[in-house]
């Protein structure tokens, strides 16, 4: 049988974790932030497959993967294109699993171009403002509804 499987993508800057606007942002690095969500997969009995890229066509590419390679869902923090990718929006369309979408800062928040999200018209849900635990929740989510 095949393993349930998750498929967790970064935007751009998103590598900066941990030192970028740790005020906004927290001082969890990705690192950080991705074996947190292996650890609680691997005990549910997922993997998952965790990419950051800021090139947007990488971010799209692994989202064509994610059709055909057995992913279940994606947990996606698009970062700035959240706001201007509507490429991103398409391939997230094109796929068939659960998508959530995660901010780590509450976007609402913040400057009015951060209010509008082209992910959020395609996500099955949304977490925003909860610091990278968004990560841990969307996760719980995903394993729960799966069950
Ligand atoms: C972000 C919010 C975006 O507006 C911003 O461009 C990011 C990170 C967040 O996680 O809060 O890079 O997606």
């Amino acid at each position: 049988m095949s393993q349930s499987k998750i498929t967790v993508l970064h935007g751009p800057n998103l590598n900066l974790l941990g030192t970028r606007q740790p005020e906004i942002y927290g001082y969890e690095t990705l690192d950080d932030v991705n074996n947190a969500l292996r650890e609680k997969a691997v005990i549910a009995g997922w993997d998952v497959n965790c990419l950051q890229s800021n090139h947007e066509g990488e971010l799209i590419d692994a989202i064509h993967a994610a059709r055909t390679d057995g992913t279940q869902a994606i947990i996606i923090n698009p970062a700035a294109y959240t706001h201007t990718s509507v490429a991103i929006l398409d391939a997230l369309n094109a796929f068939e699993g659960k998508v959530i979408e995660v901010h780590i800062s509450n976007v609402h928040k913040r400057e009015s171009f951060r209010h509008h999200s082209y992910v959020s018209l395609r996500a099955d849900g949304v977490i925003a403002g909860l610091g990278t635990q968004g990560y841990q929740a969307a996760l719980e989510a995903i394993i729960k509804s799966a069950t």
